[in-house]
């Protein structure tokens, strides 16, 4: 399958806007009526239907509503949202100034994650000309920075933080298009599926829907690091195989790819001929290649570590289940293992699935039940291993 553009063809230039013009030259519904028809479906790893989305927004009767840039993007090996917002702002604004006309909002909000401060400037003087052009007449746009929480990226959290609150998942429902940010109707999409609208107004559905698969439509942005010749920001059209894009960063004897980020799934290399998108593996976009000098074990121990760091501790399975797996992957990596351990990983991360709060705590198992599902014998000789040493010892 060739490699297909759309988002990284052009940069968008500021006289342009030819596709919010057309916007506003058709009514509110109508937008909403070809977003959904075009399936787009939000890049931020969640998947959920633009379209389906905004029109409850769109619906709700309260005149005061949000939009929301979730540009947090701290999903670990995800870059695509900076290549945009960095190379492509006028994209973005664009594209929010249409989801603002189709929803109601005439307050828009860009959560810029912390260590994208440098883009602060840049973006802040791409606004004011947008402005000064009279782009967003009805829309005021303005860029509140994140502290570095991966939770907050999470669309209620990300709420909480903007409103100055604890950064912690809320419980839902209510759903934020019928009380997000201030218990006002809000709609947050990531910066990728924003900067999706303006082709899908400019050249219309049937265009855009042609690309992809029955249940993903479009291209994806896939950040690839790790263990390749060439890592980078890749736009494949939606449902390529995995091993096109390990071909195209030059990626050799790889043993594992995660895909989606830290808690996405692990693909070994018997299986790098499934599609991404969403009916197979996707997530947020990031493809993380391990070669074969990598440990299996030390990899799930460090991606635990991470998440059990950044938990933000709200409910008991992901509090708990994630302090309780780094300490049996601790032991595993020091020698310390034993048989039993495999079980307890096992039904905890079980547990975890089925009944944490948010989307952490819920995918949080999955490194760990995937190496355990394609690679447990990694896992039982680090325990054998430790067992005769501690034979040995005992003699
Ligand atoms: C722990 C966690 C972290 C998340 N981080 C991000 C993020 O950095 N950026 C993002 O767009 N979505 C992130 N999400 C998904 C958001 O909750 C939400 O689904 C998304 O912003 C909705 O936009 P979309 O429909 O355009 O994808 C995260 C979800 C979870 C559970
Ligand atoms: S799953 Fe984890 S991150 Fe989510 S609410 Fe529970 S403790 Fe917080």
């Amino acid at each position: 399958m060739p490699e297909k553009k759309i988002l990284k063809e052009e940069i968008r230039e500021i006289k342009s806007f030819k596709a919010l013009k057309k916007a506003l030259g058709m009514s509110p519904e109508d937008v909403i009526a070809e977003v959904k028809a075009s399936g787009l479906r939000g890049r931020g790893g969640a998947g959920f239907p633009c379209g389906v989305k905004w029109e409850l927004a769109h619906k709700a009767p309260e005149r005061e509503k949000y939009l929301i840039c979730n540009a947090d993007e701290g999903e670990v090996g995800t870059f695509k949202d900076r290549y945009l917002l960095q190379k492509n702002p006028f994209l973005l604004l664009e594209g929010m100034a249409i989801t603002a006309y189709a929803i109601g909002a005439k307050k828009g909000i860009i959560y810029l994650r912390d260590e994208y401060h440098c883009l602060l400037e840049d973006l802040e003087k791409a606004i004011g000309r947008c402005r000064e052009k009279g782009y967003l007449k009805d829309l005021e746009i303005e860029i509140q920075e994140g502290a570095g929480a991966y939770i907050c990226g999470e669309e209620s959290a990300l709420m909480n933080s903007i409103e100055g609150k604890r950064g912690e998942s809320r419980f839902r429902p209510p759903f934020p298009p019928q009380k997000g940010l201030f218990q006002k109707p809000t709609i947050i999409n990531n910066v990728e599926t924003l900067c999706n609208v303006p082709y899908i107004i400019q050249e219309g559905a049937d265009w855009y829907s042609a690309f992809g698969t029955s249940e993903s439509k479009g291209t994806k942005l896939f950040c690839v690091s790790g263990d390749v010749k060439n890592p980078g920001v890749y736009e494949m059209e939606m449902g390529c195989r995995l091993q096109e894009l390990l071909d195209l960063a030059g990626a050799e004897n790889v043993k594992w790819v995660q895909v989606g980020g830290s808690t996405g799934a692990v693909i070994p290399s018997g299986m790098f001929q499934k599609p991404l998108c969403y009916e197979s593996v996707l997530g947020s976009g990031a493809i993380m290649v391990f070669d074969g000098t990598r440990d299996v074990v030390d990899f799930v121990y460090r991606t635990l570590e991470f998440l059990n760091e950044e938990s933000c501790g709200k409910c008991t399975p992901c509090r708990e289940g994630t302090e309780v797996m780094v300490e049996i992957l601790g032991r595993l990596v020091n020698g310390e293992g034993v048989v039993e351990d495999i079980t307890a990983l096992e039904q905890l991360g079980r547990v975890m699935k089925d009944s944490a709060l948010c989307g952490l705590g819920q995918a949080a198992p999955i490194p760990v039940l995937d190496t355990l599902a394609y690679f447990k014998r990694d896992y039982e000789n680090r325990i054998s291993q430790a067992t005769l040493l501690r034979n040995l010892k005992a003699v």
